[in-house]
């Protein structure tokens, strides 16, 4: 199966993903393919949503495409303590066409397995905590996009929707 990075308004996007109860091989590929979508999307982080599994799993990697250097993968990642607030612009490899300013927690702990399927705790801030909100986001079915008022969604799905279909007004 050749899996590919889907964008909204597909409905796997829309629905929380199932916890992962076996980490194997259908995992270790998985996430392989995410690793390799996100880089050659020129992202910094995925989730498995995004490539049309609605599982719980999540590929991280701040250093960026160009380096590849910190890869991360957290599987059933949870946020345990949040606090402060910050807002940043954001995009999202699965929103076509629209960047936004969104307000998040400013610090974040979370726990979450690893690939060898170790319980691990971590907690940061700066564009790591805004990255792994969004993508636990993307875990429970949301986007940035439903952070957003609803004057600029409305404007955003009128733009969308004559993207999609250009013979529509
Ligand atoms: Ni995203």
């Amino acid at each position: 199966m050749t899996r590919k990075v889907i964008s909204y308004p597909n409905p796997v996007l829309l629905r929380p993903a199932k916890p992962v109860e076996q980490i194997d091989e259908f995992i270790y590929v998985l996430v392989k393919d995410m690793t390799r979508l996100m880089y050659e999307n020129r992202g910094i982080g995925l989730a498995a949503p995004q490539v049309g599994e609605s599982l719980r799993v999540v590929t991280v990697d701040l250093s960026g495409p160009d380096n590849q250097e910190e890869l991360t993968v957290y599987i059933n990642p949870e946020i345990i303590h949040a606090e402060g607030e910050v807002t940043t612009e954001e995009g999202c490899l699965s929103v076509i066409g629209y960047q936004s300013r969104v307000t998040r927690f400013e610090k974040i702990k979370i726990s979450a397995k690893n690939l060898e399927g170790q319980e691990v705790v971590q907690e940061g801030e700066g564009l790591w905590a805004i990255c792994l909100q969004h993508e636990i986001d993307h875990l429970n079915g949301r986007l940035f996009i439903d952070h957003i008022s609803r004057l600029k969604r409305a404007l955003y799905e009128k733009k969308l929707s004559k993207w999609l279909d250009p013979k529509k007004e």
